[in-house]
């Protein structure tokens, strides 16, 4: 869980997913697209006092059902609890196979230098590639006109 300023907050704020009970926000979790083809699960924390009801489980399924539904191959995460994440289908990935997250995000990370969180990855299409770079590297090659969804 990395700090974020209000600019960040803002700027991503459609990304979230909040999970509420009785009027109080208990969890949260986000799918940040990060290549057409690939997304990344951020920020899912669920409040201590509710941990363990399946309130994780549940943000990841609407997140991961948010991400088939925008067709995505594949979706990751960096990640301490690596043992959640294999429970819910994902396996860990060499972090080289995401290379764009060390661009986009990891120099600005106060552990850049000492990073040791597991990077996570769940195939939603069997037998896509995996490498978020391989993939923009595709769409640029040979991009379509893009279809418009909300
Ligand atoms: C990780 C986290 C989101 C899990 O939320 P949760 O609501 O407690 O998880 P759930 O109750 O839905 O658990 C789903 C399954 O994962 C297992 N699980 C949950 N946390 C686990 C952990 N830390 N280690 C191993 N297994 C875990 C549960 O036992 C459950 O298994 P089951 O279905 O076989 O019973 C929550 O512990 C949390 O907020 N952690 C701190 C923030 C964090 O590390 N976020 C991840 C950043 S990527």
């Amino acid at each position: 869980m990395l700090p974020r300023t209000e600019f960040e907050m803002a700027e991503n704020i459609r990304d979230f997913l909040v999970a509420s009970c009785g009027g109080r926000m208990v969890g949260c979790g986000a799918l940040h697209f990060y290549t057409p083809t690939s997304g990344e699960v951020r920020s899912l924390a669920v409040d201590p006092e509710f941990k363990t009801h399946g309130i994780g489980r549940r943000l990841m399924e609407e997140l991961e059902a948010e991400a088939r539904s925008h067709d995505l191959c594949s979706i990751f995460a960096f990640t301490y609890v690596d043992r959640f994440f294999r429970k819910l289908g994902f396996e860990e990935v060499d972090r080289g196979e995401l290379p764009l997250k060390a661009w986009k995000d990891c120099l600005r990370c106060p552990k850049f230098q000492a990073c040791d969180e597991i990077a996570m990855l769940k195939r939603l299409r069997p037998g896509a590639p995996t490498a978020a770079l391989a993939h923009l590297n595709q769409v640029t090659d040979s991009a379509p006109l893009p279809v418009l969804r909300k």
